[in-house]
């Protein structure tokens, strides 16, 4: 693949109010990238978008996006190529812990589920079915270490996240036959408003410093990013722990 240049491409980010995906924002608005920050909160994006706009000299857009609302999706995906006309990449930033309330309810399960999982492959079967066509671009995903392993806790949320990891797999083996990368991130504990007072944390890193390292990975060859580093390790630790000592762990 070719040495990538990003200025005046067009990103679209999913979830770009997201912490994590507020750091990318800035990594790529230094590389002078033309930027669609897509989400539910349009008075944040509108205030990300100007600032974006205003320090770093690039062209934003911004408009509303529901991951649970699976049929506004084709919608959505056209007016952002009417927008953007061609687009280089799509950063997917948005994610649901779920509601320690009632983590156990079927209901709140789903909404894990459908947010996490379904959405995120509804809207990027769009945007495959755009690259593999433009025979370029790249897909970064973000999933979590949580989907390497299913935990008491809450795990709708590992199981989403296994599944969004399972499917960048495949997407990714489809996609690169056709000159598209597919990047699969499984950041560790990060300090946003996802994980805001949450308990048993530990090695928590900065969101901006995660995001900044997103991008990084676009330069880099590697299709797989455990960031900080640290967590592949970690993550190779608690897959090999045995089934019946891992079941008495309580993290
Ligand atoms: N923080 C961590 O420790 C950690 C660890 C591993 C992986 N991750 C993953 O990293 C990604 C970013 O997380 P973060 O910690 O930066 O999150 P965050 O700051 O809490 O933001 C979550 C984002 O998801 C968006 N979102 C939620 N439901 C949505 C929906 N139905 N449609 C569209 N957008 C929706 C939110 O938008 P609204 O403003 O509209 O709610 C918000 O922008 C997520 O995929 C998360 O699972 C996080």
């Amino acid at each position: 693949m070719n040495k990538l240049i990003l200025k005046k491409r067009s990103v679209v980010i999913l979830g770009a109010s997201s912490a994590i995906a507020k750091g990318c924002c800035k990594a790529l608005a230094e590389q002078g990238a033309t930027l669609y920050l897509a989400g539910r909160n349009l008075t944040e994006l509108e205030s990300l978008a100007n600032d974006l706009k205003i320090r770093y000299a690039i062209e934003t857009h911004y408009g509303f996006f529901d991951a649970e609302n699976f049929d506004s999706h084709p919608d959505f995906f056209n007016e952002v190529c009417k927008v953007l006309g061609e687009i280089e990449g799509v950063l997917l930033a948005f994610g649901y812990l779920g509601n320690s309330q009632n983590i156990f309810d079927f209901s709140e399960q789903k909404n894990i589920l459908n947010r996490n999982l379904i959405g995120s492959v509804s809207i990027l079967s769009l945007f495959a079915n755009y690259f593999e066509k433009a025979q370029r671009g790249f897909i970064i995903g973000i999933s979590s270490v949580a989907g390497e392993r299913g935990r008491s806790k809450n795990y709708a949320y590992d199981a989403a996240k296994s599944g969004l990891t399972t499917y960048f797999q495949g997407l990714n083996q489809r996609l690169s036959r056709k000159n598209v990368r597919v990047i699969t991130v499984k950041p560790g504990f990060v300090d946003t408003p996802m994980t805001f007072g949450k308990t048993g944390m530990f090695l928590v890193a900065d969101p901006e410093i995660v995001g900044r390292r997103i991008i990084k990975q676009l330069f880099l060859r590697k299709d797989v990013l455990y960031v900080p580093w640290f967590w592949r390790y970690i993550v190779l630790v608690m897959q090999c722990i045995p089934e019946f000592l891992f079941k008495k762990l309580s993290f």
